[in-house]
């Protein structure tokens, strides 16, 4: 009986993750990441790239606040120069305080947070028809699929079935659950970018780039970890190669 019991709740179990990847979002399929396989690390030029993307695109509608300006420059992140990461910082105006105590503005320091398009939930609301465009600080961590799903969605806006009725000011994107989704296509055209290094901003490159952007900004420490991982392997086999050689040398004048 109880056997019959576990039985079914492992059954239960696995069943479960079926019954969401069965739900009615087309599957993202899997892209190429720089940051891939065990050795993978980030494309600098592709960060900074993806984060002018944010900026001049996705930051109308969407902040990113646990980011600060400075991360901009850190250690396996974009890494912009102290310079360009001031000039980006200096680019926003941050309330503050004027010397009799008043509410003011100053421009930002690389200490800032990224500042915000809406000054709060109901701002945000009202300028996108009802809906919330989330804080995108850490949705790849927040979505299933990650990466693939992120630029599945930037890049999966087509005209809706004829036999679906849309909403209101919603746009047909079958990798959306429920496949309605309040945000128009985000990158529509080539070019709303252009690119210091001189890579053409096609859309499908806007996309890619952006979503490495945000893959950092959910991740900043995946660098770190996959150096630690490729460390520690290295270890484990050298000491591996060391004990067989000592028990080697231990058992040789042993008769077995
Ligand atoms: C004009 C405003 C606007 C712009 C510009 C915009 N978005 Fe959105 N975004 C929204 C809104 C509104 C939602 C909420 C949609 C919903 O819940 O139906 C959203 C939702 C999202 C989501 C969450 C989808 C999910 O699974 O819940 C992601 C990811 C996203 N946007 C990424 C981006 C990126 C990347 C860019 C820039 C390339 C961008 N957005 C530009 C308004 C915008």
């Amino acid at each position: 009986m109880r056997l019959l019991a576990l039985a079914t709740l492992s059954l239960s179990l696995l069943a479960a993750p079926l019954a969401v990847a069965a739900g009615d979002a087309k599957h993202p399929e899997h892209q190429h990441w720089h940051w891939d396989g065990v050795f993978g690390q980030f494309d600098r030029g592709q960060l900074q790239r993806g984060f002018l993307v944010y900026k001049t695109v996705c930051a109308a509608c969407h902040g990113m606040n646990l980011l600060s300006y400075r991360n901009l420059g850190d250690e396996g992140g974009p890494e912009f120069p102290e310079d360009a990461v001031k000039a980006i910082a200096a680019g926003y105006q941050v309330p503050s305080l004027d010397e009799d105590g008043q509410p003011a503005e100053r421009p930002a320091t690389p200490a800032d947070r990224f500042k915000g398009p809406h000054p709060n939930e109901i701002a945000a609301r009202a300028a996108n028809n009802g809906a919330l465009p989330p804080d995108l600080s850490v949705i790849v961590k927040a979505r299933h699929g990650g990466a693939d799903y992120i630029y599945a969605l930037l890049t999966g806006y087509k005209d809706a079935p004829a036999d679906m009725t849309m909403g209101a000011g919603m746009h047909y994107n079958p990798y959306f659950a429920g496949g309605q989704i309040a945000m128009a296509a985000p990158i529509a055209s080539d070019d709303l970018v252009e690119y210091a290094d001189g890579t053409k901003a096609t859309k499908d490159q806007m996309a890619r780039d952006v979503t490495a952007f945000l893959t950092w900004a959910s991740e900043p420490r995946l660098e770190e970890r996959k150096k630690l991982g490729v460390k520690v392997m290295a270890f484990t086999f050298v000491f591996a190669l060391v004990l067989f050689m000592a028990y080697r040398r231990l058992w040789r004048d042993v008769p077995h």
